[in-house]
């Protein structure tokens, strides 16, 4: 029976994170990051937006792994050779590469989140269940950077980046993210789920759903900046607004003020006008032509991906 190890790559600096969100807000348009959403109430309320009826990519990604997931173990195995070590970044609870294990029987599973702690239950739990694999949490937010040590990915790796976070990313920044991927892969191959282009009132929809869910993740947003900040936002003063830019195709999140706040936090201030917005996440749609070429302008070779039967979402397997 192996034991799981743990490594946080970066430490976990309140006081970066705060001010990193301060100069967010006091630029002409304020923006703060969507890595802002995830403190703990934030993850359940993402948890709960995947089971949404409004909301289709969490269950679509998943319908796609149930009909096709045989193939793509067998085209990833085809790349990487037996027994290759899997890479999951953005692993949380672990449960989608879970699913792949019977398929693909990684020698290694490499799990990658912003804080090790987020891994430490999940992967002591998946180890008792596949006792001979070697299991390493890695705490590293590889938004900026995605670079392991050697060790870990010794020989070729499968990369898993499942469930459409690569939306988060501009188009420049998803270049680099792939770029660092195909280097972690070593020669192998990435596994990516990808959110597809489809008609703007499905997409609307699924980020203004009619519970409010999103709503609140959105705001909880303003809660978790008082905290980290010691700002005082009042959730009452402020709206959640989706919209689908076709420009960039992509979802826009903002918080709308909803008449003139002014926001205090430690060191700072703001006054807001009524209308004026902060901006809170982008969540880029693809076609799959262009997601084909941001992989092959990444340096991979070889592109396959599967689809659902409405073309709403689509997994790319990229090797070479
Ligand atoms: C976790 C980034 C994939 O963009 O769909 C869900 C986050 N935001 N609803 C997405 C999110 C609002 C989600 N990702």
């Amino acid at each position: 029976m192996q034991t799981p190890t743990f490594i946080q790559l970066h430490r976990i600096d309140d006081r970066a994170m705060a001010d990193e969100a301060a100069a967010g807000l006091l630029a002409a348009q304020a923006h703060v990051s969507p890595k802002f959403f995830y403190d703990p109430l934030g993850s359940r309320l993402f948890d709960a937006i995947t089971e949404l009826q409004e909301y289709y990519p969490t269950r679509t990604e998943a319908e796609i792994f149930a009909v096709h997931g045989a193939a793509m173990a067998e085209a990833a195995r085809d790349a990487t050779g037996a027994g290759p070590v899997m890479v999951d970044l953005g692993a949380g609870n672990c449960a989608k590469a879970a699913r792949l294990f019977g398929r693909l029987e990684p020698r290694r599973y490499v799990a990658v989140d912003i804080s090790v702690d987020f891994l430490r239950d999940s992967l002591q739990h998946l180890q008792r269940e596949h006792p001979a694999m070697q299991m390493v949490g890695v705490g590293l937010d590889f938004s900026a950077q995605l670079q392991l040590p050697e060790r870990l990915v010794d020989g070729r790796g499968l990369v898993f980046y499942p469930g459409s976070s690569i939306g988060n990313f501009s188009p420049a920044q998803a270049l680099r993210l792939l770029r660092d991927a195909r280097a972690t892969a070593a020669g192998g191959a990435l596994l990516i789920g990808v959110d597809l282009v489809k008609p703007v009132a499905t997409l609307e929809a699924a980020y203004d759903d009619e519970l409010g869910v999103t709503a609140a993740f959105n705001l909880n947003l303003l809660n978790h900046l008082n905290r980290l900040l010691g700002a005082d936002f009042r959730v009452r003063d402020w709206q959640h607004v989706a919209h689908f830019d076709t420009v960039h195709s992509r979802i826009q999140m903002h918080l709308q003020a909803r008449h003139a706040v002014t926001v205090h936090w430690n060191g700072g201030r703001r006054e807001f006008a009524a209308g004026e917005r902060i901006h809170t996440e982008n969540s880029a749609k693809w076609a799959v032509a262009d997601f084909e070429d941001l992989l092959r302008e990444a340096g991979f070779g070889a592109v396959r991906h599967w689809t659902d039967p409405q073309g709403w979402f689509a997994v790319f397997l990229a090797a070479g």
